[in-house]
């Protein structure tokens, strides 16, 4: 089987991912089959693929012969399981990030789709090899992993678990490349596998200091706004979700160790159901249809740039000793084609000397009581430059 063997994609999940990654598909051309639960859930996805399509035909990037057939012939939607997957040469499974609804729709997809379809999962962060122990046929089962929004950002992480073959690895690479995005070749589906792993620790460190009412969510995210970034930390995690850092954080706890969990005060919002934009309250409070106000004149003066880009380089560092990635190359590959930033950790990491790095990386370990900061053999011995 090769990538011109992947004519028709079933998108299971119509929901912020799915839909976002059917319409991926559709505009190389290719026919999707996109299933949810419900009818209304279905529709919904189906009229966000057509108006972003529809926004791209106005802008003059996509033909109007190509909108035309994805309404006509190449869309079709369904609320049946068993039909979405029963022509599919590719399924992709964007459903809630909960194990056993994954394990159990990929036991039924192993049933209704052709024997040779390959059966891929947009997990976040969780373990490939455990949602294709619900199949029998492990061996064409992958990660796809896009980021948000999947029609914009250009990464897909190709995830390898330890019963994937070759060959479904390299289809996995050339479906990236087909729909022109980045795709990153994930040599083991460690927690969270490159992007988000890399992240969550520059996430422990800033909701630390959070934690300590060292610096204010208002101040951080001034600061951060004035560095030039769209969004500050503490306004991304509310846009994000408190409820899906809190559960992140979790399960990177469970799977790499207690240094990973959530700070206290993300526990205490969730309590109170204070789970940022989707309730209006977050660390800020949102306004309907807006963002809140950050008064970037409070800049916090106390916090080094540098410090999220230590523990993001310690961080992949290890993604290398564990054997995720050959090069910390791919990680800056990672992070700017999946999160949209305009340099990599890694290369910032070029430019600061090693002796500085296990400085400032042995100061955030003991300041901030976080055994996962401390420098990395690798970090040690000057390799986090390669
Ligand atoms: N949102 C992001 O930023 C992002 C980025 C990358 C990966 N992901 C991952 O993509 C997956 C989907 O996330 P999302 O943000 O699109 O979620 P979402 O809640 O927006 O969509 C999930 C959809 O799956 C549907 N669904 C289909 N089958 C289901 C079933 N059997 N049980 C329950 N619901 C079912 C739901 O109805 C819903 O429409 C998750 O694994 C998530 O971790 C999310």
């Amino acid at each position: 089987m090769n990538i011109d063997d992947i004519k028709t994609v079933a998108v299971i999940g119509a929901g912020d991912m799915g839909h976002g990654i059917a319409e991926v598909a559709l505009l190389t051309g290719t026919r999707v089959n996109l299933y949810d639960v419900k009818d209304e859930y279905v529709e919904r996805g189906r009229d966000r693929i057509f108006s972003s399509v529809a926004k791209l035909v106005e802008k003059g990037r996509v033909p109007a012969e190509l909108d035309q057939a994805i309404r006509g012939k190449l869309l079709k939607t369904t609320t049946d399981l068993a039909e979405a997957a029963a022509d599919a040469d590719l399924v992709i499974e964007a459903i809630p990030e909960i194990m056993s609804l994954k394990q159990q729709v990929f036991g039924d997809l192993d049933k209704a789709a052709p024997a040779h379809a390959l059966l891929a999962s947009n997990t976040s962060t969780m373990s490939i090899t455990e949602i294709a122990s619900a199949t029998r046929r492990p061996e064409k089962v992958l990660g796809l992993h896009y980021f948000n929004p999947a029609v914009l950002m250009k990464l897909v992480e190709v995830i390898r678990a330890e019963g994937t073959s070759d060959e479904t690895m390299q289809i996995g690479m050339a479906y990236a490349a087909k729909q022109k995005k980045v795709g990153v070749y994930v040599k083991k589906d460690a927690p969270g596998f490159i992007a988000n792993r890399v992240n969550q620790a520059p996430a422990v460190l800033v909701t630390e200091i959070i934690e300590r009412g060292e610096i204010e969510p208002e101040a951080l995210d001034a600061f951060v706004r004035r560095m030039g970034a769209a969004m500050g930390p503490c306004e991304l995690t509310d846009y994000v979700g408190i409820d899906v850092m809190v559960n992140v954080s979790n399960y990177f706890a469970e799977k790499l160790g207690s240094g990973y969990g959530p700070a206290k005060h993300l526990l205490s919002m969730m309590e109170r159901g204070d789970l940022g934009k989707k309730t209006g309250k977050g660390y800020f409070d949102w306004p309907e249809g807006g963002r809140p106000e950050i008064d970037l004149s409070k800049a916090t003066r106390k916090f080094n740039f540098l410090w999220p880009y230590m523990v993001q380089i310690n961080e992949a560092s290890k993604l290398i000793q564990e054997g995720v990635v050959d090069t910390m190359n791919e990680v800056d590959l990672a992070m700017i084609n999946g999160f949209g930033a305009p340099i990599g950790p890694v290369a910032i990491g070029r430019q600061i000397s090693k002796l500085d790095l296990i400085d400032g990386l042995e100061f955030l370990a003991k300041r901030y009581d976080k055994e996962i900061f401390l420098p990395t053999n690798r970090v040690r011995a000057g390799g986090h430059k390669f």
